[in-house]
Order: structure tokens, then C-alpha cells, then sequence
């Protein structure tokens, strides 16, 4: 019997934390592991995962299934062993898209493509604005992404909170561009994550890792371009996790010495001592 098929939003609160490269390299990652995946573009306005893709002319794009000039089935393309649903970035069409796009239109969307995949990834537009929601309402599940600084993290808390709100479960973050001195460490992310949210693991950390660029660069997904760099390493490890065949990094929950600032943080969003 096929497994039940899951869906699931990428998404974080800040803009640039690595969305879109994530919903490629890990939508590969697992198509490589055996699974069929289906990668979409949900952040409408702001398309970009054909290029980190390498595609760069697609006749047909979600925009047109948004608009009704085409089934869903004509903007499925195949690369790198996955599906690809492309959005069109046409400066042009960017008005329409933001003031027409209903929720149920992208829902219908997905229930279609989850018919006919094991595991839809959806890649969502930053913040907690209606294009977000509409991307989050879509799926089941969702995989946020924040980087290792505080205004990410509370961002990022957002976003989960939203999930909550819309009936989208999360299991726990990914942290990426990890690396830099400063950076906040896992601990005390789980920490603010656990105090604010109840449990919510890391369940991958991401290196900073030039390889990413490079492999955007070229149009090449980096797990794909350099599959022994760091952050392919770490890429692929999280696509065992979501997928059911590997444990999580770290153990959840277990109380660590955390910092000041996390220790404020955490008073300022629940009013609570942490
Ligand atoms: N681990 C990493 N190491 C180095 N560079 C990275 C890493 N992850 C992402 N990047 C780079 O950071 C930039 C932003 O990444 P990306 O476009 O995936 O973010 P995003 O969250 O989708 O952004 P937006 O909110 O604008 O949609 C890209 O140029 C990407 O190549
Ligand atoms: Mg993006």
C-alpha cells in the first residue's frame, strides 16, 4: 500500500534564512534516498526556486494554474529525480498573484499533487502575511528555518505559533548557516524553542558554506554540485530525519545552562522567568 502522502511547508519569520535553497536540496536529497517528492514554489511573488534549479524557461508555471489558463499536471517538470512546480517571476503578473490568489486555489493545488507524490515540500515566502498563510494552510506539516541570531529565532517563533494557529504541525527547526562565533548555539535555540513552544528540536544544523553559492551560482543544487561539502553532508542527514529513517541529532528537552540574552528573550515573549 502507498504510504500516506505528507506535505509540508518550508518556512521562517526573517527573509534570506535559506528557504528556498532548502526546499531544493532537500526535496533532491530525499528523491535520492528513493522517495517521490514533489518540490512547489509558494512564495508567488517573489519566485525563485526554478533558478535555484536550474531551470530557467518554463512555458507553463503555477501562476498560469492560479489563473485557470492551465491543469496542474502541465507545470510539473522533472529534474534532478524530483518534481518541480515553478512559479512564474514576471514582474507583471507579481500585482494579480498578490491581490487574486485565494487560499483554496493553492489548497486545491496541493491536494492534487499530494494524489499523485509521497512527499510534497512547499516552498513559502518570509513573514506572516496572507501569501505566507495561504502556503502554510496548504500543507500539513511545517519545517521552519531561522538562523543562529536572536531576531531570527523570535521570528521564527512567529511563524510556528502561526502554524499552530492553522492546524500545521511542527516537529522542530532547522538551523542554518551555523559557523560564526556569535552564532547562538543549539542548546540555547532548543532552550528558547522548548520555553516558548513546548518541545521543539533541532533537527538539523547547516554549516555556512561557500559550496552554496557556488552551486547557485551554476544552477546546480549544492547536495547534487559538491555531495561531500559540509552543508550537503547536512542537507542529506535532515532528509533522513524528516523522511522517517534516522533519529533526531540531539536528544529534545533536556534542560542546559542557557545565556542571559535567551533568558530575556524568553521574559519578553511569555512574561515567564526562564
Ligand atoms: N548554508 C549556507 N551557506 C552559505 N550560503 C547559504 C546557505 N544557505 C543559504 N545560503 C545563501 O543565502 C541566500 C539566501 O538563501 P535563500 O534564497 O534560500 O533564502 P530564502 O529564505 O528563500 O530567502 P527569501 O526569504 O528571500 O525567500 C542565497 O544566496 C543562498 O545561496
Ligand atoms: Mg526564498
Amino acid at each position: 500500500m502507498r504510504a500516506k502522502p505528507r506535505s509540508i511547508s518550508i518556512t521562517s519569520g526573517k527573509g534570506g534564512t535559506g528557504k528556498t535553497t532548502l526546499t531544493a536540496n532537500l526535496g533532491v536529497a530525499m528523491g535520492s534516498l528513493g522517495h517521490d517528492v514533489t518540490i512547489l514554489d509558494g512564495d508567488l511573488a517573489m519566485a525563485n526556486l526554478a533558478i535555484v534549479m536550474g531551470m530557467h524557461r518554463c512555458e507553463v508555471s503555477f501562476l498560469d494554474v492560479l489563473a485557470g489558463k492551465a491543469d496542474i499536471g502541465d507545470a510539473i517538470y522533472k529534474n534532478y529525480g524530483i518534481k518541480v512546480v515553478p512559479t512564474g517571476f514576471r514582474f507583471e503578473d507579481v500585482h494579480d498573484v498578490l491581490t487574486k490568489t485565494k487560499r483554496e486555489s493553492v489548497e486545491e493545488a496541493a491536494t492534487e499533487l499530494l494524489r499523485q507524490t509521497e512527499f510534497l515540500l512547499i516552498d513559502a515566502p518570509a513573514g506572516i502575511a496572507d501569501a505566507t498563510v495561504i502556503s502554510i494552510a496548504a500543507a500539513r506539516e511545517m519545517l521552519p528555518v531561522c538562523n543562529p541570531t536572536y531576531s531570527s529565532l523570535v521570528d521564527c517563533h512567529k511563524t510556528v505559533r502561526l502554524a499552530n494557529v492553522l492546524g500545521a504541525w511542527t516537529r522542530g527547526v532547522v538551523v542554518n548557516r551555523m559557523g560564526k562565533a556569535a552564532d547562538i548555539s543549539t542548546a540555547e535555540i532548543e532552550h528558547f524553542m522548548g520555553k516558548t513552544l513546548g518541545s521543539m528540536p533541532v533537527l538539523a544544523e547547516i554549516p555556512e558554506d561557500a559550496k552554496v553559492l557556488e552551486a547557485e551560482r551554476e544552477g546546480v543544487p549544492v547536495v547534487v554540485y559538491e555531495p561531500s561539502c559540509a552543508a550537503s553532508v547536512a542537507i542529506n542527514e535532515l532528509a533522513r530525519v524528516v523522511a522517517g529513517g534516522a533519529d533526531l541529532p540531539y536528544a529534545p528537552g533536556k534542560e542546559r545552562e542557557v545565556g542571559e540574552t535567551v533568558k530575556r528573550l524568553i521574559r519578553a515573549l511569555t512574561g515567564r522567568r526562564a
